[in-house]
């Protein structure tokens, strides 16, 4: 049995008053029959481990660069994500792919970083709008797993969301068959790379505009196993009401 996952996606969002968000979820929620995730901005990570320590959230990071240390200005490695407090890290996400250019192989080594540190990852695929009109949608997730997942993986270290980037922040949202012809070729794909016990128990997450009225709907998708959710995490009210979808999914 896969457990599900909540994981927010906080994006560039969030001052020092956001953590008090994420304390009134960690108080709605004592004891979750789900696990739940919160991904805020790197300022506000090692702040929001310390106000969920002994809650039933975890924090994660957003991105991480993939070396150990060095001279990359503005960067942030994995090592000091974990030393933060962060048990997860999000990698490629559609937002980092576009604005900071990361291909599938720079997606691969911060995945590798990632895992070289105890930390699990969320590696993103999804296609544009462009793409699923020309029919395009399983060749680019597929490319986008091949390049983006190292080998090794275990269920344990490996979330994959599914993001049509055409979804994300836009209130559009696929259909429930759109979503079960993706997610189960994802699951296909993770069998035939990992084995079927493997591939059987890796995570898969939908996102792109998960709300408290679509959550429901979603989670009744075949595959779904919970979701990367951007603006409705950043409301503990919102968010709340997502986690609660899910586990009436359980
Ligand atoms: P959204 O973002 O829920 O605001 O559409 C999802 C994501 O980008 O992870």
């Amino acid at each position: 049995m896969r457990r599900k996952l909540a994981a927010g996606n906080w994006k560039m969002n969030g001052l020092s008053g956001a953590l008090a968000e994420a304390t009134r979820l960690a108080d709605a929620h004592p004891a979750p029959r789900i696990d739940i995730l919160i991904c805020p901005p790197a300022t506000l990570l090692s702040r929001l481990a310390g106000a969920l320590k002994g809650s039933a959230i975890a924090v994660g990071g957003q991105d991480c660069h993939p070396a150990d240390a060095g001279a990359h200005t503005g960067d942030i490695s994995a090592a000091m994500l974990a030393d933060a407090g962060a048990g997860h890290v999000i990698l490629g996400h559609s937002e980092r792919r576009a604005d900071h250019g990361e291909t599938d192989e720079d997606v691969r080594s911060r995945v590798r970083a990632a895992i070289a540190v105890g930390l699990r990852v969320i590696v993103c695929t999804g296609e544009s709008g462009a793409e699923r009109d020309a029919g395009e949608t399983l060749a680019v997730v597929g490319a986008q797993l091949a390049g983006s997942v190292p080998d090794g993986m275990t269920a344990k270290t490996l979330v994959i969301a599914y993001e049509p980037v055409w979804a994300i922040g836009t209130g559009q949202v696929p259909t429930p068959d759109q979503i079960a012809g993706v997610h189960g070729f994802i699951r296909s794909r993770m069998i035939r790379r990992f084995g079927e016990e493997t591939g059987q128990g890796i995570r898969i997450l939908y996102g792109g505009s998960v709300t408290p009225d679509n959550a429901a709907r979603i989670f009744a998708v075949a595959d779904v196993d919970g979701a990367l959710v951007g603006g409705a995490s950043l409301k503990a009210s919102s968010f709340s009401s997502i986690v609660r979808a899910l586990e009436a999914s359980v």
